[in-house]
């Protein structure tokens, strides 16, 4: 039988991890930090790391990515240290997983990054929506790969998710026949996948519709994984999100209601934590879920200030959110984790990407008025300056406005209500045919 990657009934899986270097290409982490990260998410997904290697190499072996008398190593001490499964901090191409498999030998499963990034998302997934998601991206990443341990990992997609797994088809065979059949059913899983996506979308954007009718503004958190946007959430609404120390504790956007200072309300949104090397197939599939992203008002940035690369993280979290083109939205840093610095300051500068920065602690509940006075401000600055005559047959639209914006003086002339307000240039559009003058 084979055994299942994230279930917690087995004694955890021993797995080995390997990274390559290309001389000239530049990578945001050290391969030595990559690793690190890549066994922590290896521990997430119930693996236990017990060896690891590394090749810095001037060019990618076209056959087997790593060079041959590395790789003859590697395969000694896979088998010194009893691992099961090892993992390649890279994202492998069909070929190179192919000639892998056969060199690391049938008692040996070969996983990459992203496959790794991939399970952690299925048993993490709480809503449909997610799980669908994570099944569809998981699929359309094996479809290229199918090989001998294809039906094991078809057994894991979308397993442990809110669906429960989508079973597998199960099938094994010998040889390419095998392989037609396979690659017909996930083609058809993947048809299938989508077009209950879109029926799961379409209920999703019923309740967007209703939030945007709520009228409120909507702040949304952004940031690498494990940065404390949960706790975050939890520390300043009272919600109940769950955190954990932990890679992609959440996957699922959630929605909470906020009061600032000055009494106005926004929602906030918490969104899934970004990585460096994040699989494009995920970015895409998530594409829907990160919608979030770009109807919010302001983005707050979330960075484990504490962390020794936190300046990658910053730039992994804005070079995904240029690759989702959310690179121009307005976006506030928050510093968390400060207290673990110990009294010293953060260092950062601050890059004039940021309108503003915060340094907290979400766990200790430090800093936080300073945050919301600072989103308060940046919320105004994406505020309009309106003079508004609203007819008195109108009266909805004289209520709308009442919660939607901040009413700062109000006539009653005989043509209608005169109102004076500040409202989120997001919101403008649809009043503006009762303006009178408008400034920001
Ligand atoms: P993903 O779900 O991976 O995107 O993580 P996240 O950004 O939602 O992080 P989460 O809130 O789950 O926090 C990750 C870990 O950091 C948890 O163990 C938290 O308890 C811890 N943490 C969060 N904020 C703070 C903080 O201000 N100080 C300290 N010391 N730990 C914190």
């Amino acid at each position: 039988m084979t055994k299942p990657l994230l279930s917690s009934d087995y004694a955890p899986e021993r797995g080995y991890l390997v990274g390559v270097a290309l001389q000239r290409e530049r990578a945001l982490l050290s391969i030595d930090d990559s690793l690190d990260e890549l066994a922590l998410l290896a521990e997430t997904a119930g693996i236990k790391v017990v060896g690891r290697a590394w090749q810095r190499l001037r060019q990618i072996n076209p056959k087997s990515l790593i060079g041959s008398g590395k790789l003859l190593e590697i395969v000694e001490d896979v088998a010194l240290h009893e691992a099961g499964v090892v993992i390649f901090d890279d994202e492998l191409s069909p070929r190179h997983q192919r000639e892998l498999e056969k060199r690391l030998g049938e008692s040996v499963r070969l996983l990459d990054r992203s496959a790794l990034i991939l399970d952690i998302f299925a048993q993490h997934a709480r809503t449909s929506e997610g799980a669908l998601q994570v099944e569809l991206a998981q699929y359309e990443y094996r479809l290229p790969r199918l090989t001998r341990q294809w039906t094991h990992l078809a057994r894991q997609a979308g397993g442990g998710g809110a669906r429960g797994g989508s079973g597998g088809v199960g099938l094994r065979g010998p040889g390419e026949t095998q392989l037609e059949v396979d690659r017909r059913e996930i083609t058809r899983k993947i048809t299938k996948l989508k077009s209950e996506l879109e029926h799961v979308r379409a209920h999703r954007n019923l309740h967007r519709q209703r939030r945007r009718r709520s009228g409120l503004p909507l702040a949304a958190l952004v940031g690498y994984t494990n940065a404390g946007k949960s706790t975050l959430i939890n520390a300043l609404t009272d919600a109940n999100i769950y955190a954990a120390d932990q890679l992609f504790a959440t996957l699922d956007p959630t929605t909470r209601r906020l009061q600032l200072p000055d009494r106005r309300e926004l929602l906030l949104s918490d969104t899934v934590g970004f990585i460096q090397k994040l699989p494009t197939t995920l970015i895409a599939a998530f594409r829907a879920t990160l919608e979030e992203v770009f109807e919010a008002d302001l983005l707050l940035h979330v960075v484990d200030a504490s962390h020794p690369n936190a300046a990658q993280h910053i730039e992994a979290v804005e070079d995904t959110l240029a690759e989702i083109d959310a690179a121009s939205m307005p976006r506030i840093l928050v510093l968390n984790k400060t207290d673990r610095l110990d009294g010293r300051p953060p260092s950062f500068d601050l890059v004039d990407t940021y309108l503003g920065a915060a340094a907290i602690s979400a766990q200790e509940k430090q800093g936080l008025d300073e945050l919301r006075d600072l989103m308060g401000a940046a919320l105004e600055a994406q505020m309009t300056s309106l003079e508004v005559v609203i007819p008195y047959q109108t009266g909805k639209v004289y209520s709308d406005l009442y919660d939607r914006g901040y009413i700062q003086s109000e006539q009653t002339n005989s043509d209608g209500w005169r109102l004076q307000l500040r409202l989120p240039k997001t919101q403008c559009e649809s009043y503006r045919r009762f303006a009178v003058s408008e400034t920001s």
